[in-house]
């Protein structure tokens, strides 16, 4: 056995930390921006997706919330663009976007010792990630974040993936980033409750000729796929058929490493809200 597998293996024999909730979100800026613009009944309908899922991360009542996340270009551009980031420093900045501004907490506190687990557990298991000990959040995260209302922010853990350039994550390898976000959790030695949380897609088009539009019909055979957990027909479908829906699609590789981290086990769908007047297919679900 190598020295990574033996490692890797010892990871596993001492869990003590506990998964205790997986969940995703649509982040749609103009859900921000634009709100007070809005239809009412949109309005209503996204306040009541955001809350439900927001309940329900309360209900877990966790301590850590890992966020997966694209990065808007906020933290890293051509000249600087990892692949996939973790977060692994004390706290982290805020959104730097003016339509965010009332997102609360600032600077958003992180966990170090637990991002730092999810490090090493990557490295020892052959997955290279880059690492950053202060991001600066935006709207990605912390949109969601604001609109469930947590009363209070638990210990954010972000994990910034490349969804803006190519070449990406497949999303073969943000199944497995997921499989090991479950096991680095399992193997962590602190009693600890952590949540993942996924933000981005569904289809939307951002500063290309199709802006606006949103692929209704492959929206929801991806959420029939995720529903029905089977990891075959998901890689499929998304490998094919996101790459059509918009150059935002490519942010459902969050919720591909989320499903990943879940086992597959298929997820309940809160809602899905295909919004031309916030040009995006938003979707909202959790784990069972
Ligand atoms: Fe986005």
């Amino acid at each position: 056995m190598r020295s990574s597998s033996r490692d890797c293996a010892r990871a596993r024999r001492r869990p003590v930390a506990e998964l205790v909730g997986i969940f995703a979100a649509s982040h749609g800026p103009l859900i921000a921006r634009d709100w007070p613009r809005l239809p009412d009944a949109l309005k209503q309908r996204l306040s009541a997706a955001y809350g439900e899922l927001g309940g329900r991360v309360i209900a877990v009542r966790a301590d850590a919330i890992i966020g997966l996340a694209p990065d808007h270009w906020t933290n890293f551009f051509l000249d600087n663009l990892p692949a996939l980031c973790i977060g692994i420093g004390e706290e982290h900045d805020g959104p730097p976007e003016p339509f965010m501004r009332d997102f609360a907490p600032a600077p958003i506190l992180g966990d170090p010792a637990l991002g730092r687990h999810i490090l090493e557990t990557a490295l020892a298991c052959d997955f290279e990630p880059t690492l950053s000990y202060r991001l600066r959040l935006d709207h990605g995260l912390c949109l969601p974040l604001s609109r469930m209302a947590l009363p209070r922010m638990p210990r954010i853990v972000p994990i910034l993936i490349n969804e803006l350039e190519p070449p990406m994550l497949s999303y073969r390898r943000c199944f497995a980033w997921g499989r090991l976000l479950r096991d680095a959790i399992a193997s962590y030695p602190e009693a600890v409750r952590v949540a993942i949380l996924a933000t981005g897609g569904l289809s939307h088009s951002i500063g290309e000729p199709t802006m606006g539009a949103i692929d209704e019909d492959f929206d929801r055979r991806c959420l029939d796929a995720f529903a029905q957990g089977e990891e075959g027909p998901l890689i499929d479908l998304l490998e094919h058929g996101a790459a059509g829906a918009g150059n935002g699609a490519h942010e459902i590789r969050n919720w591909a490493v989320a499903h990943g981290a879940a086992g597959g086990r298929g997820f309940d769908l809160i809602d899905y809200i295909p919004s031309p007047e916030v040009y995006v297919g938003c979707a909202y679900a959790a784990w069972r």
